[in-house]
């Protein structure tokens, strides 16, 4: 088999974990391969002390290696998505593999990529766009392809996950455990990526459209971050036997799918609750196989680089194979992809925890469970702790049985107009992922 030259864009986190991977495992993946693997060329505008590039073409202009007639597979690993985009069709149109980490160019411009790749026979390879270092595009694409999906629930953001974790388990304030994601290489360039759960969605996406072979679409994904959820909620929540995730979560319905991004409480007896720091989770419940569980490193520069590797692998051993037999980048061609409806999230179903502060006389909690029996919620457990007699108010906290969202939004809006009941009912969401 003749060598495969690969150039690669881009020197950061994921790009110097790539060279370095290549250069210390290059026997061992060029014979799994069957074939020479080479970085014939890199582009990148500054070194990365991190890496060693010595005796290694660098160019600082990236679209050179994109037009470089001597390269196969180019590997995009500069993020963004408007000159990754460009990069990405640049070396499409001169007739190279694409290997990419970029869950946002996928999410986003996912559709026109594969589409151009499947008509120039072409492949366009992302497993280190979802869940860093675990092969769960291959899992979900290849290793369940004959199941009949029913839903995923992921901790798909590496830098949420170490945060909630730093927060619940040492007590460490929100932004000194962000800078400290961030010197790690784990964070999005604009950290606000990852705690306003934008980055989990566009993993999500691509999940999604993989579980349920529907077209990649970011639009009407429900997305909530971690910002706002107060320690106290993670101790009630914990009282009562359950842990605070981030969790992104597709399930199909019979009115469509539900394709959701927040903060959830998952029972402590369920195995993804034990996922903490950088670690990510993704199970999956399928008609044959039942549930399954992918776990690993999230986010980092060697685990997202085994990845990165692994397509590096995949693309040398397919391309000289008959197109026909490649495997679609979505798990079916682009055109047999099916649209379905995105159910808004007022019409998902699930369990709330809720918390509220109400005056501590008689009758106010009556007046609450009336409410919450006229909107037809029933109320699996409730938390009110003895007041010092000084304190007016006291915490309230309700756990529902499974409701229609708009159903608990009413109820929600009923008892903030209460007079008893002081500002806001903080609410989210649970699963109970069985
Ligand atoms: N910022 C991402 C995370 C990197 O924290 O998971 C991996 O996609």
């Amino acid at each position: 088999m003749r060598p495969v030259h690969v150039g690669i864009c881009g020197l950061g986190t994921v790009g110097s974990g790539t060279v370095n991977l290549l250069q210390r495992n290059s026997a061992l993946i060029s014979s799994r391969a069957n074939c020479d693997i080479t970085i014939t060329q890199i582009g990148a505008r500054r070194d990365n002390p991190n890496c060693d590039t010595a005796g290694l073409p660098v160019v600082a202009d990236i679209f050179a290696v994109a037009k470089n007639p001597e390269i196969d597979i180019v590997v995009e690993l500069i993020g963004g998505t408007t000159v990754a985009r460009d990069l990405v069709m640049t070396a499409l149109e001169h007739g190279k593999h694409v290997v990419t980490a970029n869950k946002a160019l996928i999410a986003e411009h996912g559709m026109e990529i594969f589409a151009y790749a499947e008509s120039r026979n072409l492949i366009v390879a992302f497993e280190a766009a979802v869940a860093g270092g675990i092969p769960i595009i291959k899992g979900l694409r290849e290793g369940l392809s004959g199941n009949r999906i029913n839903w995923l629930a992921g901790i798909i953001n590496g830098t949420t996950n170490f945060i909630l974790s730093e927060m619940a388990g040492k007590g460490r304030e929100f932004s000194d455990v962000l800078k400290e994601a961030q010197a790690k290489g784990y964070a999005e360039a604009d950290p606000t990526f990852d705690v306003e759960g934008i980055d989990a969605a566009h993993k999500l996406v691509i999940l999604a459209s993989l579980a349920f072979a529907i077209p990649l679409d970011t639009i009407n994904i429900f997305t909530d971050g971690i910002t706002k959820l107060q320690p106290q909620d993670v101790s009630y929540a914990s009282e009562l036997g359950y842990a605070v995730k981030h969790l992104g979560i597709a399930r199909q319905t019979a009115e469509g799918v539900e394709v959701r991004v927040h903060p959830t409480l998952v029972p402590k007896s369920c195995l993804i609750a034990d996922v903490d720091g950088v670690l990510n989770a993704v199970m999956i419940s399928a008609d044959a196989v039942g549930k399954t569980m992918f776990y690993g490193p999230g986010a980092g520069s060697a685990p997202t680089a085994s990845s990165v590797v692994a397509d590096i692998v995949d693309v040398a051993r397919t391309m000289n194979n008959a197109p026909e037999s490649w495997v679609p980048a979505l798990g079916v061609n682009v055109n047999n992809l099916k649209k379905l409806p995105v159910l808004d999230i007022q019409d998902i179903e699930t369990s709330f925890y809720m918390r509220f502060s109400a005056l501590d006389k008689p009758g106010v909690l009556s007046s609450i469970t009336k409410i919450m029996a006229d909107a037809s919620i029933s109320i699996e457990a409730i938390i009110q702790r003895e007041q010092p007699a000084t304190e007016e108010y006291v915490n309230v906290i309700i756990l529902t049985s499974v409701t229609r969202e708009s159903a608990l939004d009413e109820a929600v809006a009923r008892i903030e107009a209460l007079a008893t009941v002081r500002d806001s009912v903080n609410f989210i969401r649970v699963e109970h992922l069985d």
